[in-house]
């Protein structure tokens, strides 16, 4: 490779880095995604980071009432339910990151949907044994046991210091007295109209006389705000009560498969993080059955001790490096990864820095290999690797409080509006994340991903995820914690905001509103935000094969960067609306 071996840079060195990429932010000229940079919220004591102003607010409130670092993350969350219902909610699941000051530990929870106990692998076929990817996308067929509320609840439950009604109350208030809707909203109303039409309980919510909810119209949830009030006095409601009653006879009416027994079996799974070292930090995510962690651990070890910031933030060396791990490691979690509990994932393996430092010897330097060129790991390849390892329409939200306890998280409902279905009486919106599942070898879902068997449907399995909510310590202590939504891009987004700030010294302004790229081996081309990359990069990167895709910016990424001062720096993507707030 023309890109060198990482030297020991000084503190000189790092100073004149930063202040190149301030000259590069001045000339907003040069490429005009650059000029909406967003500054980042600065406090010395705590901050809140969501997708939304008000779910913002809902967090904030918890932290000035005296609640940690859950206590905020929890009261956002379920505020992103009632104002983002097209990307979170209720009737979804996710993964949270939670980091303890105190004790350094970091724990992983995995609250994602599962599969009802009436689902298998042929489900979404035809007669003629032919994949129907409109039955796992749309309708009560696509719905998989919600996880929200459950997982909200035993975060809460271990690490929570308000009352748990306290963090509920702020989304009810919200659903009773309604919202103003924003553009955002506006625009993903609009986009999922006519399926939302189908269902009388979704058009009665999202849509006024059969047309869609305008910016400026105030949208008010009571079946929400009822069900959120029964949560309010016991989470149970939802796999046991009246609620779990509703969504069961809802399903029932509907061809929907699951039954107050699946609910009622709903369990959240604390789970061990997946964490490696990258340079002098330690970086920690989401374990399967999120593909998150490994593939972001992966491609960290495929880049090793390469001097990226050496040519300069965005240089076609270091773009085409990028692309060329990120293809190994989509090769790699197309045939590996799945649920942990139904197949075995070899962890070990794809995150060992040796295995990387061996497939780093294929990625050639001035030409892009076909997806046909990049193989997963075979079975032998797996086995080397196993026991070398050295240490061990979706939404992020990220939350530290004045302890600097630390909470990443990323929940869904897969696409926007999830199945489009609400479950009559109760305002839910159901998800749609069967579609996650691969519902036939080679068949793409939503977000153009491929897999096979070990991601196949199955009772009670967890579909695949590529959710990534990530923190970074250095020396045990807080670094940042970043996380976004986009599908298959999550994990391509959380690296490039994490190289971002650790390799550029960008803040986090800059590191999340930064253009990006992502290739995922499958389909063929390296997707190139528009408008982000200069001619001369686009030309060089074209010259060593690689079939551009350019597109609209994707994700809504927050973080929250520990500066060299101490203080927070938070910040939201300039690509959706939320915001940055801390307590005082
Ligand atoms: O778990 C996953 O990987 C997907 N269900 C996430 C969906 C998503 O990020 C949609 N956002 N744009």
């Amino acid at each position: 490779m023309s890109l060198k071996l990482l030297p020991r840079r000084s503190p000189l060195a790092k100073l004149s880095h930063s202040a190149s990429i301030i000259g590069l932010l001045l000339l907003g000229s040069v490429t005009p995604a650059i000029a909406a940079f967003v500054q980042p919220a600065r406090s010395d004591l705590d901050m809140v980071v969501s997708a939304h102003p008000l779910a913002t607010a809902a967090g904030v409130a918890m932290l000035r009432q005296g609640g940690n670092a859950v206590d905020g993350a929890v009261a956002t969350a379920l505020a992103i339910a009632v104002v983002e219902p097209f990307s979170a909610g209720i009737g979804g699941g996710g993964f949270a990151l939670w980091h303890e000051a105190e004790t350094g530990e970091v724990t992983a929870l995995d609250f994602r949907e599962r599969a009802p106990a009436a689902a298998g692998r042929d489900m979404y076929l035809d007669v003629t044994g032919e994949p129907q990817s409109q039955l796992s996308r749309n309708g009560h067929l696509a719905v998989g046991v919600p996880g929200t509320v459950a997982g909200l609840y035993a975060l809460h439950q271990r690490y929570g210091e308000l009352p748990w009604n306290r963090v509920v109350q702020p989304s009810r208030v919200m659903a009773s007295q309604g919202f103003v809707v924003s553009d955002r909203l506006e625009r993903a109303i609009a986009g999922s109209a006519e399926r939302l039409a189908q269902n009388p309980a979704a058009a009665a919510v999202f849509l006024s006389g059969g047309n869609p909810l305008q910016a400026g119209d105030i949208l008010r949830q009571p079946d929400l705000a009822k069900t959120l009030s029964q949560i309010a006095v016991d989470p149970n409601d939802f796999y046991e009560g009246e609620t779990a009653a509703a969504i069961a006879s809802d399903m029932q009416a509907n061809g929907g498969l699951i039954t107050q027994a699946d609910l009622k079996a709903y369990k959240p799974i604390w789970r061990d993080p997946i964490c490696g070292p990258f340079r002098q930090y330690e970086v920690c995510s989401m374990p399967p059955p999120s593909s998150g962690g490994v593939h972001l651990l992966q491609m960290l070890n495929l880049l090793g001790d390469t001097d990226l910031a050496a040519p300069g933030w965005h240089h076609p060396d270091g773009l085409h490096l990028l692309a060329e791990v990120m293809k190994i490691a989509y090769a790699d979690r197309a045939e590996h990864l799945g649920d942990p509990d139904f197949v075995e994932v070899p962890v070990a393996a794809l995150t060992s820095p040796a295995y990387a430092a061996a497939r780093r010897e294929e990625i050639e330097p001035q030409r892009a290999r076909s997806a046909a060129e990049v193989k997963a790991a075979d079975a032998e390849t797996l086995e080397r690797y196993s026991n070398l390892k050295e240490s061990n329409d979706t939404t992020h939200l990220t939350v530290v409080d004045g302890d600097r306890n630390a909470l990443s998280m990323t929940y869904t409902i897969n696409g926007s509006f999830g199945a489009g279905v609400v479950a009559a009486g109760t305002g839910i919106v159901l998800n749609n994340e069967m579609d996650d599942f691969s519902i036939a070898p080679g068949t793409p879902n939503l977000y153009g991903l491929v897999g096979g068997e070990a991601n196949a449907v199955a009772p009670g399995k967890t579909p695949l995820s590529s959710m990534t909510p990530t923190i970074v310590l250095e020396d045990d202590q807080l670094r940042m914690a970043v996380g976004s939504p986009g599908g298959s891009t999550i994990i391509t987004t959380v690296l490039q905001i994490i190289l971002n700030v650790l390799v550029y010294d960008m803040d986090a302004g800059a590191a999340v509103s930064a253009p990006r790229i992502h290739h995922q081996w499958l389909p063929e081309t390296l997707r190139i935000e528009q408008y982000g990359f200069d001619q001369l990069t686009v030309d060089a990167l074209e010259a060593r094969g690689h079939q551009l895709q350019f597109r609209g910016g994707w994700g809504d990424a927050n973080a929250i960067v520990v500066g060299p001062d101490g203080k927070l720096a938070g910040a939201a993507d300039p690509r959706g609306e939320g915001t940055a707030q801390g307590s005082h």
